[in-house]
């Protein structure tokens, strides 16, 4: 059996959670590889709405087993936050949540250095979500963090220590100023906390499942265009959010990659600062983040919107070597009388591309826009794809030709019901 991966090819928030939460029945286990509390993943279902951070989006599912990999970095004030609200539905953690040994513990002064940094990039910051991602892969590759694993030795405190002089060592270089006390008494609750847990080598039980037929789905958190290699440098995130982050995050072989589903909105969305070809600085964007509540699940501030951009899904779907479709917030168009899609970029010198510009940043985009019809009714009725509109049936069928693959689910509201499978 191959390891199924499914990941965002946007700036994040496509409604990975959703769609995993949908798929989870079929697998066995339910895996993040990278990323941290930066994600906010939502599901819905039974008139209910949750947000998860850190905890993979198969946890409501029984008989799930929900794997947080090696690849992950882990708050664990945060993560224990999240299991107390994950209480009331009887989930028997022992059962259904492992945690890596090998991921990466974000400490109070991570958060602190991420805040620190940013402020002193002024204009130019990346506006990173704050969790401390950024100091705490830094440390990872630097060879000095402290991994879930070290919790339980003898020495932890002192490895603790040491790391948070060096960081203190740089909060005061800056004169950024802190209360460590103040956030370490409930770091140091949510370590005691963390020891109760599954925490095991991620790697043998999802490999070990693989060889016995056992089904995988690895859950991809931010998106492909804020991915540290491919996206939009230097504003992206601190890990690698594609495919080959799978590999690395979970410890699966890249010849055991089996189907990779990309996720995408029937627009474009961005939290935070960096370029975004097609945004929408105007009424039209007002009104997408309007009709698709286009608020952070993790920081409520409100995202940028515009409108799809080819271009940039061509080149993700390329590099994660995407080999199925899932279309997300299609309805979100239902209240437009005319929509568009980037087809092409304009760059300044008057080069028409639908590739992507080594740096985003430096080249003056213009979109070259195709524009559509909607389809202006409501999807509440629709139950199959051939009860959509023809307007909408039509737009699929165009995305299918240029992006050169199958658009397998077509998601029209946030509940698990509003979802189609063709
Ligand atoms: P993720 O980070 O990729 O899991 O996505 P988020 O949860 O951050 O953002 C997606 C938002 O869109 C959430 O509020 C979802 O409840 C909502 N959502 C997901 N699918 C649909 C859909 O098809 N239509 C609408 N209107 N909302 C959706
Ligand atoms: P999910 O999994 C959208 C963005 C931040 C910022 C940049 C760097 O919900 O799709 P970081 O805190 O990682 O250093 O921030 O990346 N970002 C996200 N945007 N969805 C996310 O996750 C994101 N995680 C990080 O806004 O621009
Ligand atoms: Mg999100």
């Amino acid at each position: 059996m191959k390891a199924d991966v499914i990941l965002g090819l946007q700036w994040g928030d496509e409604g990975k959670g959703k769609i995993v939460d949908c798929l989870a029945p079929d697998y066995e286990i339910i895996a993040r590889f990278q990323g941290g509390p930066n994600a906010g993943h939502t599901l819905e279902f039974e008139g209910n709405k949750h947000i998860l951070h850190q905890i993979p989006s198969g946890i409501f599912r029984p008989h799930t087993k929900n794997l947080v990999g090696n690849g992950v970095v882990l708050d664990p004030v945060i993560f224990k936050n999240e299991l107390d609200k994950l209480s009331p539905f009887g989930i028997n953690l022992k059962k259904s949540l492992f945690v890596s040994k090998k991921a990466q513990l974000i400490l109070p002064s991570h958060r602190l250095l991420d805040a620190c940094y940013e402020k002193s990039k002024g204009d130019n910051k990346i506006g990173s979500t704050l969790k401390g991602i950024g100091p705490t892969y830094q440390d990872k590759i630097a060879r000095l963090g402290i991994r879930v694993g070290d919790i339980i030795s003898a020495d932890f405190e002192k490895k603790y220590r040491d790391l948070v002089d060096q960081h203190e060592k740089i909060l005061k270089s800056y004169g950024f100023e802190y209360d460590l006390p103040e956030v370490e008494k409930p770091f140091f609750e949510a370590i005691n906390f963390f020891k109760t847990l599954n925490l095991v080598d991620t790697e043998y039980l999802v490999n070990n499942s693989l060889k016995v037929n056992k089904k995988v789905l690895a859950e991809g958190a931010q998106g492909s265009l804020l991915d540290i290699d491919f996206g939009s440098y230097p504003f992206v995130t601190s890990s690698n959010t594609t495919t080959p982050g799978v590999c690395t995050g979970l410890g699966v072989a890249p010849s055991r990659i089996g189907k990779v589903y990309g996720i995408f909105k029937a627009y474009c969305t961005r939290v935070g600062s960096g370029p975004f070809p097609t945004e929408l600085e105007d009424a039209t964007g007002d009104k997408l983040r309007e009709e698709g509540h286009e608020f952070g699940s993790t920081t409520g501030r409100p995202r940028r919107c515009g409108w799809l951009d080819l271009p940039a899904l061509k080149y993700a779907i390329m590099i994660n070597g995407v080999t199925d479709l899932i279309m997300m917030k299609v309805d979100v168009l239902n209240a437009f009388d005319t929509f568009s899609v980037c087809t092409h970029y304009e760059l300044s010198d008057g080069t028409i591309t639908d590739q992507m510009p080594y740096d985003l940043c430096e080249e003056e985009i213009k979109p070259v826009l195709k524009h559509f019809k909607g389809w202006n009714q409501s999807l509440e009725s629709c139950e199959d794809f051939d009860s959509f509109p023809k307007a909408l049936i039509d737009y699929v069928h165009y995305l299918e030709t240029e992006l050169e693959a199958p658009i397998r689910i077509i998601s029209a509201g946030p509940d698990r019901r509003q979802t189609i499978f063709r």
